[in-house]
């Protein structure tokens, strides 16, 4: 039987994202795909938030346009998140980051460990104190394990009294499930 909570990380992320991301929030989806996270928190931010949306297929642009067609708080850039500091100007409250590939696309474009960490750190510094950045692995392929490896090894040097850095993964499911990373920034920037 399917779980009605607990069944995998896309359920997880709809539970969660209403507790992190509120009216009026600056937000960033690094990684659009077809634009439900997207969508997503451009409906919790409403009319006075805005969110941010990077992808470096242009089909994955299109397809998070068409999906946000009603709204107008969100901007779409089609350019790797590793340059998201280019475009973001302002702190944000939250980011998300779902890895890996977009379903039923070209498999072979993909998120890569080193641009993943450029993203990560930009995405660091511009959250504000007590903004979450949210992190979806799939360590599932064989980048996607090298990605999950860098990762788990770049949090793991955060500074505790920074950063709160969690996991949240199915031990109990076959082949190397996804699962979540979420980071609360306690610190101000300079
Ligand atoms: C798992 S999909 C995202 C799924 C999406 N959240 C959704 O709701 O459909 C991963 C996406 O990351 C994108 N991607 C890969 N490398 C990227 C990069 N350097 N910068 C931005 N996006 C990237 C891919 O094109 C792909 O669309």
């Amino acid at each position: 039987m399917r779980g009605k909570y607990i069944e995998n990380v896309t359920i997880l992320t709809q539970m969660m994202l209403p507790q992190f991301v509120k009216p009026g929030y600056r937000c960033i989806d690094a990684t659009t795909g077809n634009g439900h996270d997207t969508l997503f928190l451009s409906e919790l931010v409403g009319t006075e938030g805005f969110v941010y949306g990077f992808d470096i297929q242009q089909l994955a642009i299109e397809s998070t346009k068409e999906k946000l067609k009603e709204r107008e708080n969100f901007q779409l850039i089609c350019d790797g998140h590793e340059h998201m500091g280019k475009y973001v100007l302002e702190p944000v409250d939250f980011v998300i980051f779902n890895l890996g590939y977009l379903p039923r696309a070209d498999k072979n474009i993909k998120t890569h460990k080193t641009t993943t960490l450029l993203a990560i750190e930009a995405a660091l510094r511009l959250l504000k104190c007590h903004g979450i950045l949210w992190v979806v692995v799939y360590p599932g392929h064989e980048e996607g394990a090298e990605e999950s490896q860098a990762l788990k090894e770049y949090f793991a040097l955060l500074e505790q009294k920074k950063y709160s850095v969690m996991t949240s993964k199915f031990v109990n499911q076959r082949n190397n499930p996804p699962y979540v990373i979420v980071i609360e920034k306690k610190i101000t920037n300079e």
